[in-house]
């Protein structure tokens, strides 16, 4: 008799437009694994039920997006070191009755670029944006020796990341305004630009956080927004000469590095993105 599958899933709220559950079922179904993931759409006032029945139910691990990533902290028995620099959880590992969390966006953030070629140590990182995604992607590069430029809408936000960041990490961060002037202004600077805001995602895609007059061609430019896959960034980067990095790639190797921690498995990130981009196409 069949035993019963790993059970795995993301948590969040709203969670019906996760592509979390196709992506990671994907993977069980090529590799032929006992493993079910599936989406759960979980208040906050039911946060900590849930991982008390998460483990009642033995599953081996979850995913958390928006809005309990930094939330859920406090129910978890512990937080790796990483995690707990960024102070925001996307992975929990179910180890029996012991909830350990992690995150894996920053690392899937460099392992996208590093496959488009990109090397990190050294490299002048422009980063638009200081929320949560921002967060782990400047901790992560400033580790892995990128020289850090930080630009937000709400300046006090990049200001205090950057703070945390020499803090932690004893490494300066550069903040400039976020307006086209500033950009346009450190855009000489800048090896690797990347967008975390949530400026062009769907449905509000025909909008871009500057113009391609701020750019220059030798600068390549990464957009993690991933609905929709080309962003009018990319679209206006790519005309004019820059190299472009889409969503996609950080989004499958997030997950893979989620995989890699509840499973010891070396995902098929190839196909975690095959599925991600069908079924984006199919909307
Ligand atoms: N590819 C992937 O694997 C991946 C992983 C994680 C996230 N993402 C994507 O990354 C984006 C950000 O996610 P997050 O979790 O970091 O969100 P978040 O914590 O809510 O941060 C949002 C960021 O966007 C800025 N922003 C929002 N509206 C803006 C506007 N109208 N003009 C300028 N800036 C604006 C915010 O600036 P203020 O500080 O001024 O509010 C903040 O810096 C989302 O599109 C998400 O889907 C992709």
């Amino acid at each position: 008799m069949d035993k019963e599958p790993r059970l795995l899933g993301v948590i969040g709220h709203p969670i019906q437009h996760s592509l979390s559950p196709d992506m990671h079922n994907a993977v069980f179904k090529k590799l032929n694994l006992n493993c079910s993931y599936s989406a759960y759409d979980v208040t906050s006032e039911k946060l900590e039920s849930f991982l008390e029945e998460c483990i009642e139910k033995r599953f081996g691990g979850l995913n958390v997006t928006t809005p309990h990533k930094v939330d859920v902290i406090k129910y978890l028995d512990s937080v790796d070191e990483n995690a707990r620099r960024i102070n925001a959880v996307n992975t929990i590992k179910f180890n029996e009755k012991i909830k350990i969390g992690y995150n894996t966006d920053g690392v899937g953030c460099i392992n996208a670029l590093r496959e488009e070629g990109e090397k990190i140590k050294g490299k002048r990182i422009l980063v638009l944006g200081a929320g949560g995604a921002a967060r782990a992607i400047t901790f992560q590069c400033a580790l892995e020796g990128a020289e850090i430029i930080i630009s937000n809408r709400t300046r006090e936000n990049a200001i205090n990341l950057s703070k945390e960041i020499r803090e932690k990490l004893g490494r300066r961060v550069l903040v400039v305004n976020y307006s086209e002037k500033s950009i346009k202004d450190i855009m000489p600077q800048t090896d690797i630009l990347i967008n975390t805001t949530t400026v062009g995602m769907h449905p509000k895609a025909n909008r871009s956080p500057i113009t391609a007059d701020t750019l220059r061609k030798e600068v390549t430019v990464m957009d993690i927004v991933y609905n929709p896959v080309e962003t009018l960034l990319l679209k206006t980067a790519k005309r004019k000469g820059c190299k472009t990095i889409d969503g996609v790639g950080m989004l499958a190797h997030q997950g893979a590095e989620s995989l890699k921690i509840w499973l010891n498995l070396k995902a098929p990130v190839d196909e975690m993105k095959k599925t991600v981009l069908e079924k984006l196409k199919a909307r």
